[in-house]
């Protein structure tokens, strides 16, 4: 009988310790974590989103776009605004896909100045970045949710592991699976996700495989001579077109009857074709008022879980972001 008792207290005493160690690092986010240690911290950085937004709308896209890179690059952890110094020489922002295309990093400067000011060394940089999307979600589709915060700031940021992490344009559908299998998201998230290529913009180098020497069978043959205007063979620099020729500021399901109707900018976009799964998927937000703005609200959550690190991992990165 003793023995059997001290068997179910060394399993119970092994299994708290269990629960306490596994999930800290998801077990810590938590909707409102600033509420007490500052509690205008998800206002001011509304505030400063609305600010910019509304005079640049481009940057609610960086922003959303900005959150995307960061959490598939080291997990959520603001690596993605360090600036190049001794200790990372080569940061991720001198990478191929956020040199010189992403953008928002200013809104991200101004809101920390505005927090430092109201409680210094309290927000995480990776905090500002996940609300900041949050809020241009809002701002350019009405899609609002609550997003956990408690995220803290990594140190290392390293351009050679942006390639090896982020999917290209030019992925095929098993590919991108295997970039958001990788970091605990499911291809039903990452074609949710997708749909924020209904805002923004790109450069033409992110595309012009499709436009020459032919035009790719996989894109409307119209839409290619379209683009070949705008994107001409010898340019000297990298034009940028919209994502979305109907409604380039609106965060909606547009995107997918682009994808639908091959007028989606990239291969990875048709891709999403070529599974009944995510074919379906793609049909659904066509068809379903509301659904992808749910959908896409529920996979903002998740793609912010990616990785992250709470304390007493990570640290809270300042004054600025940026070092
Ligand atoms: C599924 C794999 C994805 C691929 C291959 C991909 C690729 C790209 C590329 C090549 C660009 C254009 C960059 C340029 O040339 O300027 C772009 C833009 C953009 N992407 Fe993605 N992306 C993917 C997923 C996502 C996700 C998950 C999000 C966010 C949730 C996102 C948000 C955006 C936004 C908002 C823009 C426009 C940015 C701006 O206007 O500044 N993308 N993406």
């Amino acid at each position: 009988m003793e023995s059997k008792i001290s068997i179910l207290v060394t399993c119970l005493t092994f299994a708290t310790a269990f629960q306490l160690l596994l999930p800290l690092s998801e077990a810590s986010l938590k909707v409102g974590f600033y509420k007490k240690t500052c509690p205008r911290a998800e206002s001011i950085v509304k505030s400063t989103v609305r600010s910019f937004v509304r005079k640049n709308s481009g940057l609610g896209a960086g922003l959303i776009r900005m959150f995307f890179h960061d959490c598939f690059v080291r997990g959520c952890d603001a690596s993605v605004l360090l600036d190049p110094s001794p200790a990372n020489p080569d940061p991720e922002k001198n990478s191929i896909p956020n040199n010189p295309s992403l953008r928002g990093y200013e809104v991200v400067d101004a809101a920390k100045a505005a927090l430092e000011k109201e409680c210094p060394g309290v927000v995480s940089c990776a905090d500002i970045i996940a609300l900041a999307a949050r809020d241009a979600s809002f701002l350019l589709g009405k899609i609002s949710y609550k997003i956990p915060t408690g995220r803290r700031d990594g140190k290392v940021s390293n351009n050679a592991e942006v390639l090896q992490f982020l999917p290209a344009p030019f992925f095929n559908l098993s590919q991108l699976e295997a970039s958001f299998a990788i970091k605990g998201l499911s291809t039903a998230d990452m074609v949710a996700l997708s749909g924020a290529h209904s805002i923004g913009r790109s450069h033409c180098s992110s595309f012009t495989s499709r436009l020459y020497p032919n035009i790719d069978w996989t894109m409307s043959q119209r839409f290619g001579f379209f683009l070949r205007r705008l994107c001409p063979q010898n340019a000297t620099v990298d034009g940028v077109v919209p994502q979305n020729f109907f409604k380039p500021n609106r965060l909606s399901a547009q995107y997918y009857f682009n994808v639908e109707s091959l007028i989606a900018l990239f291969f990875s976009d048709w891709t999403l074709l070529t599974s009944q799964k995510t074919a379906q998927q793609v049909d659904a937000y066509t068809k379903v008022p509301g659904l992808f703005e749910a959908d896409f609200a529920k996979a903002m959550v998740n793609l912010g879980n990616v990785e992250v690190l709470t304390w007493p991992k990570g640290e809270i990165r300042g004054p600025t972001c940026r070092l």
